[in-house]
């Protein structure tokens, strides 16, 4: 690798976002909140089974480089206050007990057996971030109204500092794909059409934290718009690179 690789992180904090906010200020209907928390059970869920999707990555001892890992690292951290957040959102939303959600959430088991085949090695995973990140950047941006018509506003801005930390693990991801795997640019397309053909084909997310879109809020068409925008973007960085 020819230049080191820093993965970039931003610096912003639940506890100061969510200070003072109780469930009084939740204005959200009864009616309301039995079609909303399903919505709020499923992102907080794939926000906790990042740590099950790392824990697959890191047991299985796959060889991967030591940028990799940096990745991951600071990928994880902040999935992890991702989770820290919309816990306590749920809880004040729903008011069950941050610790009764908590242990709802620690009986979750990621099933990895269908996704194995897009994990064969550091590229693959990467380009599979890279395009989930991309999904989860464009989901929760979509999202900030629903989150924020439930009544606080550090809820919107809750979900604008998670739609902005997706977009920096989009991002950490392609720098990575570009400093140590751009030999493999014709490689991009089939294997990013893959992810996408998994992502449109999968009925049944397994707590495996990527291609958790089989819900109503993504269709088809959307998922190859962005798995269009994702080659382009990698492989014109990569092109770059290769002409240095
Ligand atoms: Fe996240
Ligand atoms: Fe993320």
């Amino acid at each position: 690798m020819t230049s080191t690789y820093v993965p970039r992180q931003r610096a912003w904090s639940v506890s100061d976002l969510l200070a003072g906010v109780t469930s009084a200020d939740v204005t959200c209907s009864e009616q309301d909140l039995s079609a909303a928390e399903p919505r709020l059970w499923i992102d907080l869920a794939a926000e906790w089974d990042a740590r099950l999707l790392e824990a697959h990555i890191v047991d299985a001892n796959r060889g991967f480089s030591a940028e990799f890992h940096a990745f991951l690292k600071v990928w994880a951290e902040d999935e992890e206050q991702h989770t820290e957040g919309l816990l306590r959102l749920y809880s004040l939303v729903t008011g069950e007990q941050e610790g009764s959600v908590l242990s709802r959430l620690r009986a979750r088991v990621g099933d990895f057996r269908s996704v194995e085949p897009l994990l064969e090695g550091e590229f693959e995973v990467l380009v599979l971030l890279a395009y989930d990140e991309a999904m989860s950047t464009a989901g929760y941006g979509e999202d900030i109204p629903f989150y924020r018509s439930l009544g606080p506003a550090s809820f919107g801005r809750l979900l604008r500092e998670l739609k902005n930390d997706e977009a920096m693990h989009y991002r950490n991801a392609v720098e990575l794909l570009v400093l140590a795997h751009s030999h493999r640019v014709e490689d991009v397309p089939s294997v990013v059409e893959r992810v996408v053909q998994f992502d449109e084909a999968q009925e049944e997310y397994r707590a495996t934290f990527v291609l958790d879109h089989a819900t109503d809020q993504f269709d088809g068409a959307k998922m190859e718009r962005v798995g269009e925008s994702v080659v382009r973007t990698i492989q014109r960085r990569m092109r770059r690179q290769l002409d240095r």
